[in-house]
């Protein structure tokens, strides 16, 4: 035996096209292998068709990708279309506040609560609960060291007294903030507190 046909033996035997018995299919004329032949056997015609469909969509696809490009099917578009509408309604939204902000001032009342949000925070310490002062000066008498009007009290909050212990609020406080807490102030005139601080300064 030659080693050729050593190798002959070992790969899978031909088949001549002949036809099968059962089914009536044509051999492939491919392989037999361990008894089991290749049929030529078509794919049924829905699986058929249904690769040709795929076979035009892909066609068409790239057409209109490459071609056409297509907006609808571009992802990183359609994306941006998106983000631009959500950032245009969310612009929108903004300025809608900004206006209803701006269109109703604080009323009294507000003003009066913000000023003493902050003067809770930050003065209740040394000019007491109620403003009839400890460390600072009593605020519901008349007397005042730096004068009672509001731009004499905004003075000494923004420059602060400080050889006297009262700190400048200008880096800790917005123009606003600082209205608001000397509107509070001054509603306390007259309130009459207990344990208040004996006057300080000139009456006005
Ligand atoms: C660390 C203590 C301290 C804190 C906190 C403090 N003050 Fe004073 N404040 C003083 C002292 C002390 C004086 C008196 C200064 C002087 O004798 O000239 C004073 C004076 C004042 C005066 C002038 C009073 C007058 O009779 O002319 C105003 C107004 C005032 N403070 C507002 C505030 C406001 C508003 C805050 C909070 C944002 C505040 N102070 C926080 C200690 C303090």
């Amino acid at each position: 035996m030659s080693t050729n046909e050593d190798i002959q033996l070992k790969e899978p035997n031909k088949v001549n096209e002949e036809v099968d018995d059962v089914t009536k299919i044509k051999f492939f004329g491919g392989h037999e292998y361990d008894g089991i032949k290749e049929l030529d056997n078509p794919l049924p015609p829905w699986l058929k068709y249904l690769f040709y469909v795929t076979i035009i969509f892909s066609i068409s696809y790239l057409i209109l990708l490459f071609v056409f490009k297509d907006d609808s099917i571009i992802q990183v578009k359609e994306y941006r279309k998106e983000v631009m509408a959500a950032r245009a309604k969310t612009e929108v939204a903004v300025k809608e506040e900004a206006v209803k902000t701006a269109a109703a001032p604080m009323t009294e009342e507000q003003i009066l609560a913000a000023g003493k949000a902050i003067y809770d925070k930050t003065c209740l310490v040394c000019h007491g609960k109620f403003g009839e002062g400890l460390v600072g000066p009593n605020f519901t008498d008349e007397y005042w060291i730096h004068g009672g009007r509001p731009e004499e009290l905004k003075k000494v909050i923004i420059e602060g007294v400080l050889d006297k212990g009262m700190i400048s609020y200008k880096s800790q406080m917005n123009n606003t903030q600082i209205d608001h807490v000397i509107g509070y102030i001054l509603s306390l005139q007259g309130s009459n507190p207990p344990n208040q601080k004996a006057p300080q300064g000139v009456k006005n």
